[in-house]
């Protein structure tokens, strides 16, 4: 998805296990695109209601909680936390 980003693009990817993180951010400091990717350590929810959007694009493969309560803050329109 980096190489896909234009120059000042930004991929902000959420992580709630230490473990996965730490093996993401290995490849993520591998990539030649390293500095489009912003890895943010714990539950997705509180992440999302703080970062400015709008979004591009969403892409969400979690499922604790749901996916419709992971992405409701990003429905336009939406207020952007909870
Ligand atoms: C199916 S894997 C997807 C991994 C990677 N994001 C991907 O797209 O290849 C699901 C990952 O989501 C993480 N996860 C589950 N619930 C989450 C949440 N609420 N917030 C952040 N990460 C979560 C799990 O720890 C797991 O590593």
């Amino acid at each position: 998805m980096g190489a896909e980003l234009p120059a000042d693009g930004r991929i902000t990817t959420c992580e709630i296990s230490t473990r996965n993180a730490a093996v993401a951010a290995v490849h993520f400091a591998a990539s030649p695109y390293a500095e489009r990717i912003h890895l943010r350590v714990g539950a997705a929810q509180p992440v999302i209601g703080e970062l400015p959007g709008p979004f591009d694009l969403v892409f969400i493969h979690a499922d604790n909680p749901p996916i419709w309560r992971i992405s409701r803050p990003c429905w336009p329109g939406r207020p952007r936390t909870g």
